[in-house]
């Protein structure tokens, strides 16, 4: 701003400047602020002082003193301002006593959980594990698990087909139905002895409810080597089923089909906790749950991949792995595990 030496009022104006240069804190500013544009302050009364003036001073003295109210507004106001962002600044740097923002730690989804309960399991008796595609040809679908196209026990599976209509190269292709598909990958890439696991999604064309989705996990089994029987295989789930629900646990074993078995069996525990006495509401009354599906590799299963069903024996086993969780965790809806609700989610941390 432009102020002529010897003005009216340019005395004030620099006196309360060198005033200004002094102050060094809020209470000051505030101060300095009244003195000067206070109801009383230097600059009001300077204003006031005008209508006291000759005539032909009063224009110019009143141009001067507002110029220079206008002046020290702005300076003050700057002043302010500067005040106001350090103090932001030094509250952050030195309140200590504010609680900290906890860090959202994710966790295992309650599936992985099982997943690698069943597998630690499994492991500690000496299996492998392996993966497989999740969009499986029909041919290990179905066709060299020992069900033909057009066999009924397709029934068995309701099945999402992939479409192929547009490229005429391609086989019939579908989301596999189970884990058993592997049983064929492994046993065409490998040689006696096999003992491994299969844990994966699964898919079906289901109407969902408590007890059914249409994407599940599956935990897949398959020995094979010389002189498997079916006490191998009776003897190797009950471990399971003692490990994973109780060492007390009973393992009950009765006829089933599925066709790349012989002789298949559902697998039941006695229910772990009406110790299958009377019944609750837990085994349905009948004291017994049923774990999973198992049974002999199928003769004509072992054929297919090139064994000598003479030589080489095995049992395979399939169970969904949701289902045991449930078991466990006194879970009644399959829908919870993929609904994405974190008060369900977060229990299993
Ligand atoms: N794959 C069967 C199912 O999904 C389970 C099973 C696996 C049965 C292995 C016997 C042997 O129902």
């Amino acid at each position: 701003m432009d102020f002529q030496k010897d003005s009216y009022g340019d005395e004030l104006r620099l006196k309360a400047i060198e005033k200004f240069d002094l102050i060094s804190d809020l209470e000051q500013l505030e101060q300095f602020k009244t003195e000067l544009l206070g109801r009383k302050g230097s600059i009001t009364e300077l204003i006031k002082n005008i209508s006291t003036l000759p005539s032909d001073e009063k224009k110019d003295a009143g141009k001067n003193a507002n110029l220079i109210k206008i002046f020290f507004q702005e300076l003050i106001q700057e002043k302010f301002e500067e005040y106001k962002s350090n103090d932001i600044d030094s509250h952050q740097s030195i309140d200590l006593s504010l609680p900290g923002r906890r860090r959202f730690r994710g966790s295992f989804h309650p599936t992985t959980v099982v997943l690698r309960e069943i597998s630690k399991v499994f492991t500690e008796m000496g299996f492998d594990s392996a993966e497989g595609p999740e969009v499986e040809l029909d041919e290990y679908n179905f066709q060299k698990l020992n069900i033909p196209l057009d066999h009924p026990a397709r029934d068995m599976w309701n099945t999402l087909w992939v479409d192929t209509t547009n490229d005429s190269s391609l086989k019939p292709l579908l989301m596999r139905t189970h884990t058993s598909p592997m049983q064929i990958r492994l046993m065409e890439k490998q040689t006696p002895p096999i003992r491994i696991i299969v844990p994966g999604k699964t898919y079906r064309y289901e109407a969902t409810d408590a007890t059914h989705e249409w994407q599940f996990c599956q935990v897949e089994g398959l020995v094979v080597d010389k002189g498997i029987t079916f006490a191998h295989l009776k003897s190797t789930l009950e471990e399971f089923a003692q490990k994973m629900f109780g060492h007390k646990r009973k393992a009950r074993f009765r006829c089933d089909f599925f066709p790349f078995v012989e002789p298949g069996a559902e697998v039941s525990i006695d229910c772990f906790k009406c110790d299958g006495a009377d019944g609750c509401n837990v085994c349905g009354y009948s004291g017994w749950i049923e774990i999973m599906g198992a049974g002999m590799v199928h003769p004509e299963v072992l054929k297919g991949v090139g064994y000598d069903p003479e030589i080489y024996s095995g049992f395979a086993f399939g169970m969904g792995a949701e289902r045991i969780s449930m078991l466990k965790n006194g879970i009644d809806d399959v829908r919870l595990f993929y609904s994405n609700d974190l008060r369900f989610l977060k229990q299993f941390s």
